[in-house]
Order: structure tokens, then C-alpha cells, then sequence
């Protein structure tokens, strides 16, 4: 019998972040397994490309429930339905409620673009731009009932250049998430973390310190 994590990713979108998620998984000794690709929007592209791969896919359209309740108990259903033990977030933007979170509790993970605590919520990109940081990155958290908050798991650092925009930043941000999820991921399914309060501890660390100056020193 397979010991990988059975998990689910939900999306709202492109799905970028849940492609790196997938094909990472691909690999033999990835402790991760795919089961379920959810989105709470039936239009996501990334549905389509998850079906072409041969996911297990659902569409639970919240516009179609009266509560964020009613929408939760759907995705539940579902959850429960493919024997789900791990949730990953991957541009799901939809707010879920305290006892939904507190029911996934360590076992739902988000990733954000931008280095948490700072700019939570949306437009991270020109909001960094906005206050001059030099470094810009994203992170992959425990969810808990605050919109981006919760134990981080795992950050990733890059400059900010003086020519950025919002979009090239948000490229080279993108290119760091698809790296920092699946390592992120494979962290949690394996065991290889503790959380208590708002920390977590990274039991297996590899021990590399790569520092990043920006500018370049
Ligand atoms: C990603 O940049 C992800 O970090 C962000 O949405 C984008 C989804 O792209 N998530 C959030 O802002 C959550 N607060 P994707 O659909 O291509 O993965």
C-alpha cells in the first residue's frame, strides 16, 4: 500500500503553482500524491490542463451555494470522497471559514507572493514596489483563519530591480513559487515538520545557508 499523503490541491485560476505541484509529484519518492484538483471557479484554466493530465478533477462553484457553509460541506463531500489528508492551496481565493480551517489544521497549506508578514492580500507586487523593498519572495504557510496568516514552512528570497514592474516582478516571484511549493510540500507530507503556536520547526534541514544580497554586494 502506497504511504504517500493523499492531497488535494484547489485553485481559483491559472494553476500554475498546482502544475509544479503535479509534476513534482511524478516522482517515485515524492511523499505526495495528487487525488483531487478542486476549483471554486468552473471557468479556472487550470482545470483543463489538470484534466488533460488525467486528475481527478471537481468543479464546486461557490456562486452556487447559499453560505460559504453550504460551499464548504460540498468541498468536504469531496475531500472525503478521494480519502484526502493533505490540502494545498494554489491561487485558491476564496476565504474559508474557522471551522473549516480548524478541521484542516497542519494540514492545509497556502502559498502567497510575498515574503509574510508583509503584504498580505492582494496586489503584493506593486504594493512592494510601492514601499521600496530590494527583496521580494513568497511563502508557503499553514492556513489559519487570518487571510495569509499562519506558521511559515518555507520563504523564497529574490531582488527587486530598479526597472520592475508589477508583472516582471510578479514573473520572477512566480518562477521562486514553482520552485519552493513542491520542496515546501514534500517537507510537510514527509513528516519532516513540527508546528507549535505560530512556529514551525524544520526537522529534516539540509543545512544549506545560500544568502541573497540585493543589490548585489
Ligand atoms: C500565485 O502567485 C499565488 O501565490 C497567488 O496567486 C497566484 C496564483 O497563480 N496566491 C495568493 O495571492 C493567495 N493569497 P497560479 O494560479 O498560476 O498558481
Amino acid at each position: 500500500m502506497s504511504t504517500k499523503k493523499r492531497t488535494a490541491i484547489l485553485i481559483s485560476g491559472r494553476g500554475s503553482n498546482m502544475q509544479s505541484l503535479v509534476e513534482a509529484a511524478r516522482a517515485a519518492d515524492y511523499p505526495a500524491e495528487i487525488v483531487l484538483v478542486a476549483s471554486n471557479r468552473p471557468e479556472a484554466p487550470g482545470i483543463g490542463w489538470a484534466e488533460k493530465q488525467g486528475l481527478v478533477t471537481a468543479i464546486i462553484d461557490h456562486k452556487q451555494y447559499p453560505s460559504r457553509e453550504a460551499f464548504e460541506a460540498q468541498l468536504q463531500t469531496a475531500l472525503d470522497a478521494h480519502g484526502v489528508e493533505l490540502i494545498a492551496l494554489a491561487g485558491f481565493m476564496r476565504l474559508m471559514t474557522p471551522a473549516f480551517v480548524e478541521r484542516w489544521r497542519d494540514r492545509m497549506v497556502n502559498i502567497h507572493p510575498s515574503l509574510l508578514p508583509s503584504f498580505k492580500g492582494l496586489r503584493t507586487h506593486e504594493r512592494a514596489l510601492e514601499a521600496g523593498v530590494k527583496i521580494a519572495g513568497c511563502t508557503v504557510h499553514f492556513v489559519r483563519a487570518e487571510m495569509d496568516d499562519g506558521p511559515i514552512i518555507a520563504q523564497a528570497a529574490v531582488p527587486v530591480l530598479p526597472s520592475d514592474s508589477p508583472d516582471t516582478l510578479a514573473a520572477r516571484v512566480l518562477a521562486a513559487e514553482h520552485r519552493v511549493y513542491p520542496a515546501a510540500l514534500r517537507l510537510v507530507a514527509a513528516g519532516g515538520i513540527r508546528s507549535a503556536d505560530q512556529k514551525v520547526t524544520i526537522i529534516q534541514h539540509s543545512g544549506e545557508t545560500d544568502s541573497l544580497f540585493s543589490p548585489a554586494i
